[in-house]
């Protein structure tokens, strides 16, 4: 559906070249949601901009649904651009434009509508993100997350494909953001519109996304689906994102002498008692030092930290046998004690 391709980008400023992306490669299927996670300054505005040509690379690619827009002529480029749907941190709503006229606003860049057709989209629209009462408000009147709402719902005005969200919920507590990204996740699945998620919480890739990808300055340092990112990271970064969100280090007062492990548990795992079964076919007692388990997309994740008390010979055929039963093990070292 979106295609990046050997992109990069540079910013010529006072102070000399900015290097905002380089030889960034990214394959974004239909129907996805797609995050792209990132500290700031990594370039991910810069990348999900370019989707949209509101910036063009300096050298490289961009495919979306098969149409090469970094040579779209601008007419071409103009009916490209409502096939695609963009959301912001800020909502950048029109001030003095009440709601009903922000979500006009798209529909009458086409001028196809007539006036009924267009009230009969802004009520339809209003109607999908639960405010057909502000229709007549000024974004002034509105909350945080209301504004977002109506963000959304003027971005789906030309029924999009495609939504691109930068930080939509960064501005927003953390119980709107949830009534924020389930909209999304609405939007996705009932709409069937792909959605590319730019954000630098991890807990927002975790409650929604399919897939995500990593950025660090300028470039992709890790892509995969949410769950084997959260399970396996790979890069140091991704690393730290992941633990920002598990909470995994070995709590403090917790003895160097002590061998622990970690264990990850898979879906099936977690809904079986393998651990005390095997600790007790092998007298060894584990003691859970810390634990989660994690939904991810609507698969069970459980991490354990874990001291395995017993004679070392015995410890050491409890975890082949755990291992055996698909248990990820891995010995915890240099843990700050
Ligand atoms: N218009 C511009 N002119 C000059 N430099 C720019 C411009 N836009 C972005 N940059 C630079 O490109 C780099 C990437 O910026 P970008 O906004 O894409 O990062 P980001 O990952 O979105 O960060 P944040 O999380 O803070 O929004 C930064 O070094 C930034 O200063
Ligand atoms: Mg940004």
């Amino acid at each position: 559906m979106i295609e990046i391709d050997e992109v990069s980008k540079q910013f010529q400023t006072k102070k000399g070249t900015v290097t905002a992306l380089q030889d960034v490669t990214l394959n974004i299927e239909r129907g996805q949601i797609f995050g792209i996670v990132g500290y700031s300054g990594a370039g991910k505005s810069t990348l999900i901009r370019l989707i949209n040509k509101l910036e063009k690379p300096t050298s490289g690619r961009i495919i979306v649904d098969g149409e090469n827009i970094t040579t779209l002529k601008p007419q071409l480029l103009r009916k490209r651009r409502q096939n695609i749907g963009m959301i912001f941190q800020q909502f950048n709503l029109f001030k003095a434009k009440t709601v009903a006229e922000n979500i006009k606003y798209p529909l009458k860049l086409s001028k196809k509508y007539s006036k009924e057709e267009l009230d009969q989209r802004v009520d339809e629209l209003l109607n999908f993100v639960g405010l057909l009462d502000k229709k007549y408000d000024y974004p002034a009147q509105l909350s945080g997350g209301q504004k977002q709402r109506i963000g959304i719902a003027r971005a789906l005005a030309t029924n999009p494909e495609i939504l691109l969200c930068d930080e939509a919920t960064s501005a927003l507590d953390p119980e709107t953001t949830d009534e924020i990204l389930r909209l999304l996740k609405r939007i996705n699945q009932e709409l069937n519109i792909t959605i590319v998620l730019i954000t630098h919480e991890m807990e927002v890739v975790k409650a929604i996304c399919d897939e995500v990808a990593v950025m660090e300055q300028g470039r992709i340092v890790e892509q995969n689906k949410v769950f084997e990112l959260f399970t396996n990271p790979l890069h140091p970064t991704t690393k730290r994102f992941v633990h920002s969100v598990l909470n995994d280090h070995v709590p403090k007062g917790v003895e160097r002498s002590r061998k622990l492990y970690r264990f990850i548990f898979n879906h099936q795992q977690i809904l079986e008692p393998v651990l005390s079964q095997i600790g007790r076919k092998y007298e060894v007692d584990f003691n859970i030092l810390y634990g989660s388990i994690t939904e991810l997309t609507d698969r069970l994740f459980g991490n354990l930290l874990i001291e395995a008390v017993g004679p070392d010979y015995k410890v050491q055929f409890a975890l082949l046998e755990l291992k055996q039963h698909g248990i990820e093990i891995k010995e915890v070292e240099g843990f700050e004690s």
